[in-house]
């Protein structure tokens, strides 16, 4: 007879030796000891042992250890989303009367973090310009903390002297934090950039970028090479309690094997469809790194293509610079390493109802925010809500942006998209 006992306590276990490609999922909250002295001695801290399902499974150490190895770092901590990533950042490391400096083209909710949550707190915060060492030089106080940094910023594009920064940081004695998402792991080693060892103290990724890279998860992780650092962010994500899902985590595993070649291919034909909207007519400007008009371009250029580091790879058997064009890959040619991601300021005499036209026309891209996924992806931004110091802002044109995102489609039909709506919208 079939009884509740007997549901619960099988005695099937997979045999020993079954080797498939993917690893099984361990899906727990508990986690069984074989006796109570087993209990009371396992430690979760170093993630030699598993205690509770919040405290790491198999199936997390998992990812969190090729994230590590993909990052360029020893440790690394998985979060339920970009933004956990850096709230935990923050609130592991912060204190009442601490102050934190964000870069002026920072992640939007990662300013609106620190303008509620962290002044609530008492952690109060200065917004740097990313362009200029000198500006970071005298805003780091007595006070200053943490340092946030990201490579190149949000929605504008501009690409810092990234090594500059973070060697400041180190000389200041202060923590830096890289919001890496855009590189992945992919463009450049952010914990060696200069081939001496030389890089950012922290890490976090928006998993749900690349990482996921089916529009379709939301993760993130933080990855160190200190293991101090990484202390105060486990126990304070033990504190919190961020679990994340085994299902989510098991996608994102059976993501990761495809990533550098989704991002190269992304990166092609982002960089192809860039390069064509700057002969359009209506187009002031287009905001991707690998341009010499958008702002720090020589910056990128130091960091993702002349530093031919991209120590990962080749540590580990990666592709070397030009590889993928060698090896006949669709939409070469391109120097470098940069994300599918770009914005571009249409001229100011089209009206905002004009661009809207333009991103409502598109037929492939579709209005949606994130990035790194399968599907081209469209957003008008504000420029004057997202930068009021916008007009100090250098080397930005005047007009409406729009943000877009460049997914798997053939470019061939993305560009034939992008023209037509524009013929649409604006003539
Ligand atoms: C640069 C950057 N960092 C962090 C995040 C946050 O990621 P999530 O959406 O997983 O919270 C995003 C999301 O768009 C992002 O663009």
């Amino acid at each position: 007879m079939v009884t509740n006992t007997k549901l619960i306590h099988h005695h099937y276990s997979p045999p020993k030796g079954f080797k498939a490609p993917q690893e099984p999922t361990y899906q727990a909250s508990t986690v069984i000891f074989p006796s109570v002295s087993a209990m009371r001695s396992t430690e979760w801290k170093n993630k030699s042992g598993y205690t509770y399902g919040l405290h790491g499974t198999p199936t997390t150490f998992t990812l969190e250890e090729r994230l590590a190895s993909i990052e360029g770092a020893l440790h690394c901590q998985l979060v339920p989303s970009g933004l956990a990533a850096i709230a935990l950042v923050n609130l592991s490391l912060l204190k009442s009367g601490d102050e934190v400096l964000l870069p002026s083209n920072a992640y939007g909710p990662s300013t609106a973090l620190a303008q509620g949550e962290l002044a609530r707190y008492g952690i109060s915060h200065k917004v740097y310009d990313p362009l200029s060492l000198n500006d970071l030089a005298q805003k780091i106080s007595p006070q200053t903390r943490l340092v946030w940094l990201e490579a190149p910023g949000s929605v504008t594009m501009e690409f810092p002297d990234l090594l500059a920064l973070a060697a400041l940081c180190k000389e200041r004695g202060v923590t830096s934090a890289l919001d890496n998402t855009w590189g992945a792991g992919i463009a450049f080693n952010a914990f060696d950039l200069n081939g001496k060892g030389l890089g950012v103290d922290l890490t976090i990724q928006a998993l749900t970028k690349y990482a996921s890279g089916g529009g379709d998860v939301l993760m993130g992780c933080i990855c160190t090479r200190n293991p101090a650092l990484d202390d105060h962010i486990k126990l304070t994500h033990m504190r919190l309690g961020l679990g994340v899902g085994a299902a989510d985590v098991q996608a994102v595993l059976r993501s990761l094997p495809s990533m550098a070649l989704r991002y190269k291919a992304q990166d092609a034909s982002a960089r192809f469809l860039a390069n064509a909207l700057t002969t359009q007519s209506v187009v002031a400007q287009v905001l991707h790194p690998s341009l010499k008009a958008c702002p720090g371009h020589e910056h990128w250029q130091a960091c993702c293509v002349r530093s031919k580091l991209k120590a990962n790879g080749h540590e580990e058997g990666g592709y070397e610079e030009g590889g993928y064009e060698e090896a006949g890959y669709a939409g070469g040619g391109f120097e470098g390493n940069a994300a599918s991601i770009f914005s571009v300021i249409f001229k100011p005499e089209f009206s905002q109802a004009q661009v809207d036209k333009f991103c409502e026309s598109l037929q492939y891209f579709k209005i949606g925010y994130s990035w790194g996924g399968p599907m081209s992806l469209v957003v008008p931004y504000d420029l004057e809500t997202i930068r009021p110091q916008h007009s100090q802002h250098t080397g930005l044109a005047r007009g409406r942006l729009v943000r877009l995102c460049i997914g798997l489609e053939d470019c061939a039909d993305l560009l034939v998209d992008l023209k037509r709506s524009i013929q649409t919208a604006f003539h």
